[in-house]
């Protein structure tokens, strides 16, 4: 059993890289192996150029521009789940995990009714959300709309998705060195110190739960 495991965050140990890693090793847990990337390691990449490659015989259903996206795409091919963490970046996911989502997904769309996804092997995906607001808040910000898009169509294309939140993310360790009088560093901590071991337990929980559902 493989899991693709992906960070989208530029940084490699935060509040996105901690859960997406939780989220492995609950995978890891109940035995499967676990392929992770950091999207912001792979160099050159872009989203979808709109060769329409991937509508064309041999190679319908198949993303054909290579770059460093490429080997992401063919992990995630044979993948039996999907983990994808992104920071909330300006009320959407990162550059990063748009390009991926848009090479992901658009290699699948038929453009016709019968059939109207390539896609014929499904897996179960896990999209985390990391944010500055709280997970409270995105009705308010619409950030919930957002996520119910990339549920959908994800769900739609590469298969079952579950969505988890984690908002009010310490962002930084030290506020004090920065023009941010927005935030009350102190509650920042004592979320961070509290809640947000909680959420790495629930991660680990949604990891395991998604092998242990694919091994019945
Ligand atoms: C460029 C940029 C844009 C951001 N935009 C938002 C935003 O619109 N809403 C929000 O709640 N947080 C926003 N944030 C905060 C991050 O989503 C939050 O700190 C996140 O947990 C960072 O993830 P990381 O620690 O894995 O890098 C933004 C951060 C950056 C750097």
């Amino acid at each position: 059993m493989k899991i693709v495991a992906i960070n989208a965050s530029p940084r490699r140990k935060w509040n996105t890289a901690t859960l997406v890693g939780e989220a492995a090793e609950g995978a890891k847990s109940e035995g499967a192996e676990v392929v992770t990337f950091n999207l912001y390691d792979l160099g050159v990449y872009s989203g979808c150029v709109s060769c329409f490659g991937c509508k064309i015989g041999n190679n319908k259903g198949k993303c054909v521009h290579k770059d460093g996206l490429s080997k992401v795409l063919d992990e995630i091919r044979t993948a039996d789940g999907l983990i994808m963490g992104s920071p909330n970046y300006l009320g959407d996911v990162t550059a990063a995990f748009r390009a991926l989502y848009e090479r992901l997904v658009f290699q699948y769309i038929t453009y016709s009714n019968d059939p109207w996804s390539y896609n014929e092997r499904h897996i179960p995906v896990l999209m985390i959300m990391t944010s500055n607001i709280s997970e409270e808040r995105y009705p308010e910000v619409g950030y919930d709309v957002v996520l119910e898009k990339y549920k959908q169509t994800l769900s739609a294309h590469i298969g079952p998705t579950d969505i988890m939140i984690s908002g009010d993310t310490l962002q930084v360790n030290d506020y004090s060195k920065y023009d941010w009088g927005y935030f009350d560093p102190e509650k920042k901590k004592i979320r961070h110190e509290t809640e947000f071991p909680a959420e790495r337990k629930k991660v680990f929980e949604l990891g395991a739960e998604m092998v242990r559902r694919l091994s019945k």
